[in-house]
């Protein structure tokens, strides 16, 4: 299974996405992929956010080690799921979408929210966390089981 991770700047939610995701992985024995990447480019190369590298270690996660990419219509056939933070990312992503098969990798990752984005506020920081940890402890349970 390979999972991508999206959001807007690929420095504050998806990267919590992506180091939450990998712990849930971990700890359910399992051997699958996930990265992550953003629709914007203005923070390729980069690592996290210091506020989401933070509060990940606070909870002994370390994402220090990622690094920002860009989401190019090439990431679709490298992944079987593409998780999309909200709505914004979710049309972004679609637009570069070829044909059906790409369109139905895409999901929102919260099915019926959306994740906040936590950059213009400090205090969004912990509460995206907590809800990025409890959907990906969810998520692996879904895809582990198809539903
Ligand atoms: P993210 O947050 O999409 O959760 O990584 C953002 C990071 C950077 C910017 C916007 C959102 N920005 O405009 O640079």
């Amino acid at each position: 299974m390979k999972i991508l991770m999206v959001c807007l700047g690929n420095i504050c939610r998806s990267p919590l996405a992506h180091g939450l995701m990998q712990d849930a992985i971990n700890k359910n024995g399992l051997d699958w992929i996930v990265d992550s990447a953003g629709t914007g480019d203005w923070h390729i190369g980069n690592p996290p956010d210091r506020r989401s590298v933070a509060v990940a270690k606070h909870y002994g996660i370390d994402i220090s080690e990622q690094r920002a990419q860009h989401f190019t219509q090439e990431l679709f056939d490298a992944y079987d799921y593409i998780f999309v933070m909200d709505k914004q990312n979710k049309e972004d992503v679609l637009r570069l979408a070829t044909d059906d098969d790409q369109r139905s990798k895409v999901k929102l990752f919260l099915l019926d929210d959306i994740v906040p984005d936590p950059y213009f506020d400090d205090n969004m920081f912990e509460p995206v966390f907590h809800m990025v940890k409890e959907r990906c402890e969810q998520l692996v349970v879904e895809l582990k089981n198809n539903i």
